[in-house]
Protein backbone atom coordinates (compact mmCIF):
# COMPACT_ATOMS: atom_id res chain seq x y z
CA UNK A 1 0.00 0.00 0.00
CA UNK A 2 1.21 3.49 -0.87
CA UNK A 3 -0.21 6.41 1.24
CA UNK A 4 1.10 9.93 0.89
CA UNK A 5 1.76 12.23 3.19
CA UNK A 6 -1.03 14.63 1.87
CA UNK A 7 -3.85 14.91 -1.08
CA UNK A 8 -6.30 17.86 -1.16
CA UNK A 9 -9.92 17.24 -1.54
CA UNK A 10 -11.40 18.42 -3.84
CA UNK A 11 -15.03 17.47 -5.27
CA UNK A 12 -16.94 17.69 -8.84
CA UNK A 13 -17.67 21.03 -7.39
CA UNK A 14 -14.20 22.59 -7.33
CA UNK A 15 -13.79 21.41 -10.65
CA UNK A 16 -16.83 22.83 -12.23
CA UNK A 17 -16.03 26.36 -10.33
CA UNK A 18 -12.65 26.56 -12.10
CA UNK A 19 -14.13 25.31 -15.44
CA UNK A 20 -17.13 28.25 -15.19
CA UNK A 21 -14.16 30.64 -14.59
CA UNK A 22 -12.15 29.59 -17.30
CA UNK A 23 -15.42 30.07 -19.78
CA UNK A 24 -15.95 33.06 -18.17
CA UNK A 25 -12.81 34.78 -20.19
CA UNK A 26 -12.10 36.84 -16.66
CA UNK A 27 -9.16 34.99 -15.01
CA UNK A 28 -7.97 37.90 -12.95
CA UNK A 29 -8.80 40.82 -10.52
CA UNK A 30 -12.86 39.55 -11.03
CA UNK A 31 -15.48 39.18 -8.88
CA UNK A 32 -14.33 35.83 -7.22
CA UNK A 33 -11.68 36.79 -5.01
CA UNK A 34 -14.18 39.75 -3.75
CA UNK A 35 -16.84 37.18 -2.89
CA UNK A 36 -13.42 34.41 -1.25
CA UNK A 37 -12.45 37.50 0.95
CA UNK A 38 -15.76 38.15 2.18
CA UNK A 39 -16.16 34.78 2.64
CA UNK A 40 -12.82 34.58 4.62
CA UNK A 41 -13.96 37.45 6.92
CA UNK A 42 -17.33 35.97 7.86
CA UNK A 43 -15.61 32.64 8.41
CA UNK A 44 -12.92 34.06 10.47
CA UNK A 45 -14.62 36.94 12.31
CA UNK A 46 -13.45 39.78 11.18
CA UNK A 47 -13.93 42.86 9.21
CA UNK A 48 -11.58 42.72 6.45
CA UNK A 49 -9.44 39.75 4.34
CA UNK A 50 -7.18 40.33 1.60
CA UNK A 51 -6.48 37.48 -0.30
CA UNK A 52 -2.46 37.20 -2.06
CA UNK A 53 -0.93 34.18 -4.02
CA UNK A 54 0.95 32.93 -0.90
CA UNK A 55 0.69 32.65 2.81
CA UNK A 56 4.39 33.99 2.78
CA UNK A 57 3.22 36.64 0.65
CA UNK A 58 0.89 37.70 3.65
CA UNK A 59 3.21 37.31 6.03
CA UNK A 60 5.49 39.94 4.22
CA UNK A 61 2.44 42.58 3.61
CA UNK A 62 1.30 42.03 7.33
CA UNK A 63 5.10 42.87 8.30
CA UNK A 64 5.66 45.60 5.71
CA UNK A 65 2.00 47.68 6.43
CA UNK A 66 3.50 47.67 9.83
CA UNK A 67 6.39 49.40 8.92
CA UNK A 68 9.25 47.06 10.18
CA UNK A 69 12.22 48.65 9.46
CA UNK A 70 16.00 48.28 8.04
CA UNK A 71 18.06 46.74 11.49
CA UNK A 72 15.04 46.26 13.89
CA UNK A 73 13.96 43.31 15.01
CA UNK A 74 11.13 40.34 15.33
CA UNK A 75 10.93 37.92 17.75
CA UNK A 76 8.78 34.41 16.66
CA UNK A 77 9.25 31.11 16.85
CA UNK A 78 12.05 28.81 15.44
CA UNK A 79 9.70 25.91 15.25
CA UNK A 80 8.16 26.68 12.06
CA UNK A 81 8.17 26.85 8.85
CA UNK A 82 10.89 29.27 7.53
CA UNK A 83 8.81 31.95 5.97
CA UNK A 84 7.36 32.80 9.15
CA UNK A 85 10.86 34.90 9.87
CA UNK A 86 11.76 35.10 6.26
CA UNK A 87 9.29 37.89 5.75
CA UNK A 88 11.46 40.27 7.99
CA UNK A 89 14.30 39.53 6.69
CA UNK A 90 12.83 41.00 3.03
CA UNK A 91 12.25 44.20 5.35
CA UNK A 92 15.90 44.38 6.24
CA UNK A 93 14.82 43.66 9.76
CA UNK A 94 16.30 40.70 12.15
CA UNK A 95 14.30 37.69 13.18
CA UNK A 96 15.29 36.54 16.86
CA UNK A 97 13.45 33.81 18.72
CA UNK A 98 11.69 32.25 21.77
CA UNK A 99 12.17 28.83 22.58
CA UNK A 100 8.73 26.76 22.66
CA UNK A 101 7.01 24.52 25.19
CA UNK A 102 7.23 20.90 25.00
CA UNK A 103 3.34 20.09 24.96
CA UNK A 104 1.93 22.60 22.22
CA UNK A 105 5.11 23.16 20.25
CA UNK A 106 4.16 26.83 20.55
CA UNK A 107 5.92 29.79 22.14
CA UNK A 108 4.08 29.89 25.94
CA UNK A 109 3.51 32.80 28.17
CA UNK A 110 6.62 31.44 29.94
CA UNK A 111 8.68 30.72 26.78
CA UNK A 112 7.70 34.69 25.86
CA UNK A 113 8.75 36.38 29.12
CA UNK A 114 12.14 34.52 29.05
CA UNK A 115 13.18 35.41 25.97
CA UNK A 116 11.74 39.09 26.37
CA UNK A 117 13.93 38.82 29.63
CA UNK A 118 17.19 37.95 28.26
CA UNK A 119 16.82 40.09 25.23
CA UNK A 120 16.24 43.17 27.39
CA UNK A 121 18.99 41.82 29.83
CA UNK A 122 22.10 40.81 27.90
CA UNK A 123 20.83 41.55 24.25
CA UNK A 124 22.12 38.87 21.22
CA UNK A 125 25.73 38.11 20.92
CA UNK A 126 26.42 35.58 18.14
CA UNK A 127 30.03 35.22 16.46
CA UNK A 128 28.67 37.42 13.39
CA UNK A 129 25.97 39.87 15.19
CA UNK A 130 26.57 41.65 18.46
CA UNK A 131 22.90 43.39 19.45
CA UNK A 132 23.09 45.58 22.94
CA UNK A 133 20.10 44.98 24.82
CA UNK A 134 17.01 45.36 23.19
CA UNK A 135 13.09 44.52 23.14
CA UNK A 136 11.74 43.18 20.06
CA UNK A 137 9.87 45.64 17.60
CA UNK A 138 7.61 43.27 16.45
CA UNK A 139 6.25 39.79 17.82
CA UNK A 140 4.96 37.17 15.66
CA UNK A 141 2.71 34.28 17.14
CA UNK A 142 2.70 31.24 14.95
CA UNK A 143 -0.13 28.08 15.64
CA UNK A 144 2.36 25.30 14.69
CA UNK A 145 0.52 22.33 13.27
CA UNK A 146 -3.00 23.98 13.87
CA UNK A 147 -2.74 24.15 17.59
CA UNK A 148 -2.47 27.58 19.13
CA UNK A 149 -0.83 29.58 21.62
CA UNK A 150 -2.35 30.69 24.69
CA UNK A 151 -3.35 33.48 23.57
CA UNK A 152 -4.68 35.79 26.46
CA UNK A 153 -2.02 35.14 28.04
CA UNK A 154 0.66 35.76 25.20
CA UNK A 155 -1.77 39.27 24.21
CA UNK A 156 -1.14 40.14 27.56
CA UNK A 157 2.08 40.22 28.13
CA UNK A 158 3.17 41.29 24.82
CA UNK A 159 0.68 44.69 25.75
CA UNK A 160 2.52 45.45 29.31
CA UNK A 161 5.58 45.27 26.78
CA UNK A 162 3.92 47.75 24.24
CA UNK A 163 5.33 45.15 21.69
CA UNK A 164 3.15 44.87 18.78
CA UNK A 165 1.59 41.10 17.64
CA UNK A 166 0.64 39.63 14.62
CA UNK A 167 -0.59 36.05 13.99
CA UNK A 168 0.86 33.80 12.04
CA UNK A 169 -1.90 31.43 11.76
CA UNK A 170 -1.25 30.00 8.17
CA UNK A 171 -1.96 26.33 9.77
CA UNK A 172 -4.54 27.09 11.73
CA UNK A 173 -7.84 27.58 9.62
CA UNK A 174 -10.51 26.53 11.68
CA UNK A 175 -9.26 26.75 15.16
CA UNK A 176 -10.79 28.04 17.97
CA UNK A 177 -9.38 29.22 20.86
CA UNK A 178 -11.92 29.73 23.70
CA UNK A 179 -14.61 30.38 21.13
CA UNK A 180 -12.12 33.32 19.50
CA UNK A 181 -11.16 31.62 15.82
CA UNK A 182 -7.94 31.64 15.22
CA UNK A 183 -6.32 34.22 13.09
CA UNK A 184 -8.24 36.89 14.91
CA UNK A 185 -4.93 37.66 17.32
CA UNK A 186 -3.08 40.69 17.23
CA UNK A 187 -3.06 43.41 14.58
CA UNK A 188 -3.46 41.36 11.70
CA UNK A 189 -3.39 36.97 10.99
CA UNK A 190 -2.71 35.07 7.97
CA UNK A 191 -3.47 31.85 6.12
CA UNK A 192 -1.78 29.53 3.64
CA UNK A 193 -4.03 27.63 0.67
CA UNK A 194 -1.21 25.51 -0.29
CA UNK A 195 -2.42 21.90 -1.09
CA UNK A 196 -1.65 20.30 1.93
CA UNK A 197 -3.67 22.76 4.15
CA UNK A 198 -7.11 22.34 5.29
CA UNK A 199 -8.58 23.70 2.36
CA UNK A 200 -6.47 24.96 -1.16
CA UNK A 201 -6.22 26.82 -3.81
CA UNK A 202 -3.50 25.57 -5.32
CA UNK A 203 -0.84 28.27 -4.18
CA UNK A 204 -2.60 31.45 -2.50
CA UNK A 205 -2.79 32.88 1.01
CA UNK A 206 -4.63 35.64 2.70
CA UNK A 207 -4.38 38.42 5.19
CA UNK A 208 -7.12 38.84 8.41
CA UNK A 209 -7.65 41.92 10.20
CA UNK A 210 -9.91 44.62 12.02
CA UNK A 211 -7.63 46.92 11.04
CA UNK A 212 -8.78 49.12 8.15
CA UNK A 213 -5.58 50.56 7.30
CA UNK A 214 -3.54 47.55 7.04
CA UNK A 215 -6.20 45.58 4.51
CA UNK A 216 -5.55 49.27 2.73
CA UNK A 217 -1.97 48.89 2.92
CA UNK A 218 -1.94 45.17 2.23
CA UNK A 219 -4.88 45.73 -0.95
CA UNK A 220 -2.53 48.28 -2.64
CA UNK A 221 0.75 46.30 -2.41
CA UNK A 222 -0.18 43.42 -3.55
CA UNK A 223 -1.65 44.94 -6.56
CA UNK A 224 1.58 47.13 -7.62
CA UNK A 225 1.32 49.63 -5.32
CA UNK A 226 -1.73 50.82 -6.90
CA UNK A 227 -3.56 53.72 -5.22
CA UNK A 228 -7.13 53.56 -4.11
CA UNK A 229 -8.50 54.56 -7.47
CA UNK A 230 -6.85 51.52 -8.57
CA UNK A 231 -5.93 53.74 -11.47
CA UNK A 232 -3.56 51.18 -13.68
CA UNK A 233 -0.66 52.74 -14.28
CA UNK A 234 -0.48 55.08 -10.78
CA UNK A 235 1.52 53.57 -8.21
CA UNK A 236 1.88 55.43 -5.17
CA UNK A 237 3.98 53.09 -3.14
CA UNK A 238 6.46 49.95 -3.83
CA UNK A 239 4.11 47.14 -4.76
CA UNK A 240 4.73 43.42 -5.74
CA UNK A 241 2.46 40.84 -7.97
CA UNK A 242 1.26 39.07 -5.06
CA UNK A 243 -2.52 38.61 -6.22
CA UNK A 244 -4.74 35.73 -6.11
CA UNK A 245 -6.36 34.79 -9.72
CA UNK A 246 -9.90 34.52 -10.03
CA UNK A 247 -9.33 30.19 -10.89
CA UNK A 248 -7.70 29.96 -7.39
CA UNK A 249 -10.42 31.66 -5.99
CA UNK A 250 -13.26 30.12 -7.27
CA UNK A 251 -11.94 26.85 -6.12
CA UNK A 252 -11.19 28.48 -2.52
CA UNK A 253 -14.98 29.68 -2.44
CA UNK A 254 -15.74 26.28 -3.32
CA UNK A 255 -13.53 24.82 -0.50
CA UNK A 256 -14.80 27.01 2.05
CA UNK A 257 -18.78 25.47 1.35
CA UNK A 258 -17.09 22.25 2.41
CA UNK A 259 -15.51 23.64 5.73
CA UNK A 260 -16.98 22.10 8.45
CA UNK A 261 -17.13 18.80 6.17
CA UNK A 262 -13.47 19.09 6.23
CA UNK A 263 -12.60 19.75 9.18
CA UNK A 264 -15.39 17.23 10.52
CA UNK A 265 -13.36 14.33 8.58
CA UNK A 266 -9.61 15.86 9.63
CA UNK A 267 -10.89 15.56 13.53
CA UNK A 268 -12.13 12.42 13.10
CA UNK A 269 -8.89 11.33 10.91
CA UNK A 270 -6.72 12.73 14.14
CA UNK A 271 -9.24 11.22 16.81
CA UNK A 272 -8.31 7.28 15.04
CA UNK A 273 -5.01 8.22 15.18
CA UNK A 274 -4.78 9.04 18.25
CA UNK A 275 -6.07 5.65 19.45
CA UNK A 276 -4.16 3.46 17.17
CA UNK A 277 -0.41 5.09 18.03
CA UNK A 278 -0.95 6.08 21.65
CA UNK A 279 -0.97 2.28 22.49
CA UNK A 280 2.61 1.81 20.94
CA UNK A 281 5.46 2.35 23.25
CA UNK A 282 7.98 5.03 22.27
CA UNK A 283 5.63 7.13 20.25
CA UNK A 284 3.51 10.04 22.14
CA UNK A 285 0.86 11.30 19.89
CA UNK A 286 -0.13 15.18 20.02
CA UNK A 287 -1.18 16.75 22.63
CA UNK A 288 -4.49 19.16 22.97
CA UNK A 289 -4.05 22.37 25.28
CA UNK A 290 -7.15 22.93 27.90
CA UNK A 291 -7.59 26.36 26.43
CA UNK A 292 -8.64 25.14 22.55
CA UNK A 293 -12.09 24.77 21.76
CA UNK A 294 -11.66 22.91 18.52
CA UNK A 295 -8.72 22.13 16.45
CA UNK A 296 -8.19 22.63 12.77
CA UNK A 297 -5.99 19.95 12.53
CA UNK A 298 -3.10 20.58 9.68
CA UNK A 299 -0.67 17.54 10.08
CA UNK A 300 -0.19 14.89 12.33
CA UNK A 301 2.45 15.01 14.25
CA UNK A 302 4.24 12.51 16.26
CA UNK A 303 7.72 11.85 18.56
CA UNK A 304 9.48 9.77 19.48
CA UNK A 305 11.81 8.53 21.91
CA UNK A 306 15.00 9.25 21.95
CA UNK A 307 16.23 5.52 22.21
CA UNK A 308 14.39 5.23 18.74
CA UNK A 309 16.51 6.05 15.87
CA UNK A 310 14.04 8.62 13.38
CA UNK A 311 16.18 8.56 10.17
CA UNK A 312 16.56 4.84 10.28
CA UNK A 313 12.37 4.93 11.50
CA UNK A 314 11.42 7.15 8.87
CA UNK A 315 12.95 4.96 5.88
CA UNK A 316 11.68 1.76 7.33
CA UNK A 317 8.21 4.19 6.58
CA UNK A 318 8.97 5.28 3.29
CA UNK A 319 10.46 1.70 2.41
CA UNK A 320 6.81 0.95 2.98
CA UNK A 321 4.97 3.14 1.42
CA UNK A 322 4.22 5.18 4.43
CA UNK A 323 5.59 9.03 3.33
CA UNK A 324 6.66 10.88 6.00
CA UNK A 325 8.51 13.94 6.80
CA UNK A 326 10.20 15.76 9.53
CA UNK A 327 9.07 18.92 10.34
CA UNK A 328 10.20 21.34 11.45
CA UNK A 329 14.08 21.70 11.24
CA UNK A 330 14.76 24.51 13.39
CA UNK A 331 14.97 27.93 11.65
CA UNK A 332 17.55 29.46 13.53
CA UNK A 333 19.50 26.33 12.65
CA UNK A 334 18.96 26.45 8.94
CA UNK A 335 21.94 26.83 6.62
CA UNK A 336 21.01 30.10 5.30
CA UNK A 337 20.62 31.50 9.26
CA UNK A 338 23.39 30.13 10.72
CA UNK A 339 25.71 31.97 7.72
CA UNK A 340 24.01 35.40 7.86
CA UNK A 341 23.31 35.62 11.63
CA UNK A 342 25.72 33.14 13.59
CA UNK A 343 22.99 31.39 15.53
CA UNK A 344 23.77 27.96 16.90
CA UNK A 345 22.45 24.58 18.27
CA UNK A 346 22.02 25.32 22.04
CA UNK A 347 20.39 28.57 21.59
CA UNK A 348 16.81 26.98 21.93
CA UNK A 349 17.27 23.57 23.89
CA UNK A 350 13.49 22.95 23.26
CA UNK A 351 13.24 23.11 20.28
CA UNK A 352 16.20 21.75 18.95
CA UNK A 353 15.45 18.60 21.27
CA UNK A 354 12.07 18.54 19.76
CA UNK A 355 13.07 19.06 16.42
CA UNK A 356 15.25 15.83 16.41
CA UNK A 357 11.71 13.81 17.51
CA UNK A 358 8.88 15.00 15.54
CA UNK A 359 7.91 12.68 12.72
CA UNK A 360 4.56 14.07 10.30
CA UNK A 361 3.01 10.89 9.11
CA UNK A 362 0.25 11.03 6.29
CA UNK A 363 -2.65 13.08 7.07
CA UNK A 364 -5.39 14.42 4.67
CA UNK A 365 -9.03 14.72 5.15
CA UNK A 366 -9.84 11.09 2.64
CA UNK A 367 -7.60 9.56 4.74
CA UNK A 368 -9.47 5.90 4.90
CA UNK A 369 -9.22 3.85 8.17
CA UNK A 370 -7.74 1.09 6.04
CA UNK A 371 -5.14 3.28 5.27
CA UNK A 372 -4.50 4.64 8.63
CA UNK A 373 -4.58 1.24 10.35
CA UNK A 374 -1.77 0.03 7.38
CA UNK A 375 0.25 3.32 8.84
CA UNK A 376 0.10 2.28 12.55
CA UNK A 377 1.02 -1.25 11.45
CA UNK A 378 4.07 0.16 9.87
CA UNK A 379 4.79 1.95 12.48
CA UNK A 380 4.81 -0.65 15.46
CA UNK A 381 7.01 -2.70 12.69
CA UNK A 382 9.31 0.57 12.77
CA UNK A 383 9.38 0.78 15.99
CA UNK A 384 9.90 -2.88 16.94
CA UNK A 385 12.56 -2.75 14.83
CA UNK A 386 14.95 -0.10 16.08
CA UNK A 387 14.06 -1.55 19.71
C1 LIG B 1 3.51 28.33 9.69
C2 LIG B 1 3.59 28.69 8.24
N1 LIG B 1 3.82 29.97 7.91
C3 LIG B 1 3.87 30.36 6.62
C4 LIG B 1 3.71 29.48 5.58
C5 LIG B 1 3.85 29.95 4.17
O1 LIG B 1 2.80 29.64 3.34
P1 LIG B 1 3.04 29.44 1.77
O2 LIG B 1 3.75 28.14 1.59
O3 LIG B 1 1.67 29.45 1.19
O4 LIG B 1 3.86 30.59 1.29
C6 LIG B 1 3.47 28.14 5.88
C7 LIG B 1 3.29 27.15 4.78
O5 LIG B 1 3.49 26.01 4.84
C8 LIG B 1 3.42 27.73 7.22
O6 LIG B 1 3.23 26.44 7.54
Amino acid sequence: MFVPLSRPDITGQEIEAVIDIMKSGILSIGPKVNEFEETIADYVGLKHAVAVNSGTSALHLIVRSLGLEQGQTMLTSSFTFVSSANVAIYEGAIPVFADIEESSLNISPQTLEEALERYAKKGLETDCMNLPPFQPDLFMGVDIFGHPMDWDEIERICERNGLPVIEDSCEALGTVYKDRKAGSFGLAGAFAFYPNKQITTGEGGVIVTNDASIAQMCRSMRNQGRGISENWLEHVRLGYNYRLDELSSAMGLEQMRRIDEILSKRDSAAKRYSELLSRIDGVTVPAIADYVTSLGWFVYVIRLEDSIDRDGFMDYLRDNGVQCRDYFRPVHLQPFYIKQYGYKEGMLPVTERVSRQTVAIPFFSNLSQEEQEYVAETITRAVERSG
